[in-house]
């Protein structure tokens, strides 16, 4: 397992009423699994995967990435494993709006040093996106599906142990949602597991695993 997290409780509070966005959530991911999750909107996906990913810490709750205790890692150990072993595709649009395309897409290079050159296989990733043209380009002038496909790139430029995707061609069209999804399936291929938020089972590849939630805890898994 690469990562294992139990027991996940995060508490919110609305109108003085206080309540589990995710209730009592405990799962696995293997290397290299494919993971589907599902559930209605506000089931408290996105807050889950924040959490997975280290960005919000929960009120109760462990959770090991490679054996390692997230509690045990300050913010600069966080920072560099989102940056080094994670690739994290956000719900809505998260491309730095100062950076042009291909400098957003470089960014975890830029922030934590390591050999090779990213620039190469980012111009391959945004060709297979269709993307290659637009890479002196700032976000401002794409497209939303555009974007996302910026973001999707970013997160697969480190070759990931964890990608984590959060309804990552809700905007897309067809065609170009059948072109991500092979790209998240040779990442598979190469080793990266990935937790993907997606309401469209259609689209989900063969051999993946499915959670769904409802109200804060996991309803099923199969
Ligand atoms: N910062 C916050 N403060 C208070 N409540 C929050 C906060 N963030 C999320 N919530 C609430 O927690 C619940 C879960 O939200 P979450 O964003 O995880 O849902 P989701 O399953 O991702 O929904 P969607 O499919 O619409 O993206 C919702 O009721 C939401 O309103
Ligand atoms: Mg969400």
């Amino acid at each position: 397992m690469i990562l294992k997290a139990y027991n996940l409780v995060k508490e919110y509070t609305r109108g003085n009423q206080p309540f589990e966005a995710v209730n009592n959530v405990s799962l696995e991911i293997r290397e290299g699994e494919f993971v589907c999750l599902a559930g209605r909107s506000g089931s408290g996906k996105s807050t889950l995967l924040n959490i997975l990913a280290g960005l919000l810490t929960p009120n109760s709750g462990k959770i090991y990435f490679e054996g390692k205790d997230y509690e045990t890692l300050d913010d600069l150990e966080r920072s560099y494993l989102r940056n080094t072993k994670f690739g994290y595709i956000m719900q809505g649009q998260s491309a730095f709006s100062n950076l042009t395309v291909l400098q957003n897409v470089i960014l975890p290079y830029t922030l934590f040093k390591r050999d090779g050159d990213p620039y190469k296989k980012a111009l391959a990733l945004l060709d297979r996106v269709g993307l290659r043209h637009l890479a002196s380009q700032y976000p401002a002038t794409l497209s939303g599906g555009e974007k996302r496909r910026v973001s999707i790139v970013r997160a697969l430029l480190t070759s990931p142990k964890l990608l984590i995707a959060d309804e990552p061609t809700g905007d897309l069209d067809e065609e170009t949602t059948r072109e991500v999804m092979e790209l998240f399936v040779s990442a598979v291929k190469e080793g990266t597991a990935v937790l993907m938020v997606t309401h469209d089972m259609n689209t989900t590849p063969y051999g993946a695993s499915f959670i769904t939630m409802k109200a804060g805890r996991i309803e099923e898994k199969f």
